[in-house]
């Protein structure tokens, strides 16, 4: 058993993952450490090993998933904070676009949430406590070659809301960070000039850092702000606001 506040964080061997990971394990929680790279574990090695656990799996895969939580509820005894971070891009104009793309970013960045946020719900419902955190995006107010992609993220908005009513009386409030411009290695595979141009239409003109956002993840899953729930709270730069673009 482990004095400290449990949790699970995924997408965390990179980016903005790690950076949340990282927070965490400075704020003292003990991190259960989610993704599906095989390097996972290595890329998270300076974090220690006594307080974070790297498990290699799927978020889409249900039974992994019920694993996960069912591994950690025996050698823990609770579940504090859902992270659900890990997700994918595949970006197209919709006339270009494959039904394989719109399926696997669905699949993951929705359908994966979900699966986490039903076991987080079994859980946090029982222990009459909790804290969910989904990543969403900013994305989710529209991006041009993003139909699969905002369509998720709407999506994670919307599971928010939902869990915030039905877990609102058990103590467990659920929130979405939507982050704007964020340097990590998912942006970094754009083309240059298509970044510059984003960078420029930034009322910021500049990206974020993963730590902007594992800062606002961090506010969400402690609980001096157990009454605020339901909520997006976007770290975007301001580029939401949306004038002058
Ligand atoms: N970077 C940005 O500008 C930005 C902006 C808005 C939202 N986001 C969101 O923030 C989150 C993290 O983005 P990032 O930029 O750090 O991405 P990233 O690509 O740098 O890291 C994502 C991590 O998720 C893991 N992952 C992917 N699919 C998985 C799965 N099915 N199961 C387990 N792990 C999986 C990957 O292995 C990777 O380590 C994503 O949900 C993304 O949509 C990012």
């Amino acid at each position: 058993m482990n004095n400290k506040p449990i949790a699970i964080v995924t997408g965390a061997a990179k980016g903005i993952g790690k950076a949340i990971c990282t927070r965490l394990v400075t704020d003292d929680y003990h991190v259960a450490a989610v993704d599906m790279d095989p390097e996972g574990g290595e890329l998270l090695s300076e974090l220690g090993q006594t307080n974070l656990e790297y498990h290699l799996m799927n978020i889409c895969e249900e039974q992994k998933v019920k694993e996960l939580f069912a591994a950690l509820m025996e050698r823990h005894g609770r579940i504090d904070a859902v992270i659900n971070n890990a997700g994918i891009i595949r970006d197209n104009m919709i006339w270009n676009m494959s039904v394989d793309d719109f399926d696997a970013v669905i699949n993951v960045n929705l359908k994966g949430t979900w699966l986490m946020c039903r076991e987080a719900a079994i859980v946090m419902k029982a222990q009459k406590s909790g804290r969910i955190v989904n990543i969403a995006s900013r994305a989710w107010l529209g991006n041009r070659g993003q139909s699969n992609y905002s369509a998720s993220k709407a999506g994670v908005v919307a599971l928010t809301r939902v869990l915030a009513l039905e877990l609102g009386k058990y103590n467990v409030s659920v929130n979405a960070v939507a982050p704007g411009l964020i340097d990590t290695p998912l942006t970094q595979m754009l083309d240059k000039e298509v970044l510059q141009q984003l960078i420029n239409a930034q009322p910021s003109r500049s990206m974020g850092s993963p730590e902007d956002v594992a800062n606002t993840v961090a506010f969400l899953a402690a609980s001096q702000t157990r009454f605020i729930t339901g909520q997006t709270i976007y770290v975007d730069g301001g580029k939401s606001i949306g004038a002058n673009m």
